[in-house]
């Protein structure tokens, strides 16, 4: 297999473990102090089991979401577990990677995400990132932009996304206890969102 999706999760992972106090602190605010260890400890698990000999980037995903799922717990496991299961269906078999792939990659993610969450763009969970980056992903794609200005779109937007979740209510996991009080406070989920994207932009670049 090219060793660019071992390469691209293992990153993914890193950005994810430096992190794991900043998110956790997120999760303070409005949680209960556990997104970044939770994705620390699940990306821990998918570094180790991931390997260069994953005959396929479909096969690589697919192992990354059964170990998250097993290992992340909480809301965002089964979320994050089903959302690379869902995107290996899009990549089964390919070794490499067209903007069209991604694009459908993203949206079974999304689907499957809130297959399993039942929420909507606004609820102030990781579809405030993952909706609006696919949207401005999609847009670029249509309009002949290259990959690397797509994925540069996504990003910011899921940025913005980020930003937006600030300005709402949860409606959505633990954060929905708090109602109002939730307000002016960052979405962990959205925000590993976003850095899973910047580390996925960065190496799809050029
Ligand atoms: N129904 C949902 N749909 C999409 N994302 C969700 C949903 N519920 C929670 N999330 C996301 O999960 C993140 C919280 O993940 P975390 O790892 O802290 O799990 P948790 O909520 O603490 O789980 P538990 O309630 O089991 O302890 C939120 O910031 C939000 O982005
Ligand atoms: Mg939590």
């Amino acid at each position: 297999m090219s060793t660019k999706v071992y390469d691209c999760l293992k990153a993914i992972g890193e950005k994810i473990i430096e992190n794991k106090d900043f998110l956790t602190d997120l999760d303070r605010e409005i949680g209960d102090a556990d997104h970044g260890v939770n994705m620390a400890r699940g990306f821990q698990s998918v570094i180790e089991k991931v390997s260069q000999d994953d005959p396929d980037i479909g096969a690589a995903l697919k192992k990354t979401g059964m170990t998250l799922l097993s290992t992340v717990g909480g809301a965002s496991g089964p979320l994050y577990g089903t959302a690379y299961m869902e995107a290996a269906k899009a990549l089964a078999g390919k070794e490499t990677l067209s903007a069209e792939d991604l694009k459908t990659a993203f949206e079974l993610a999304i689907a499957g995400i809130q297959k399993r969450g039942k929420a909507e763009k606004g609820e102030k969970t990781m579809l405030d990132a993952f909706i609006p980056a696919y949207d401005a992903y999609s847009e670029k794609i249509a309009g002949g932009a290259s990959l690397s200005d797509a994925l540069d779109a996504a990003c910011a937007a899921a940025s913005e996304g980020v930003e937006f979740t600030k300005t709402i209510a949860a409606t959505k996991g633990r954060a929905s206890y708090l109602g109002d009080r939730s307000i002016g406070h960052q979405d962990p989920g959205a925000t590993s969102l976003t850095m899973t994207l910047e580390v996925i932009r960065d190496f799809l670049k050029g």
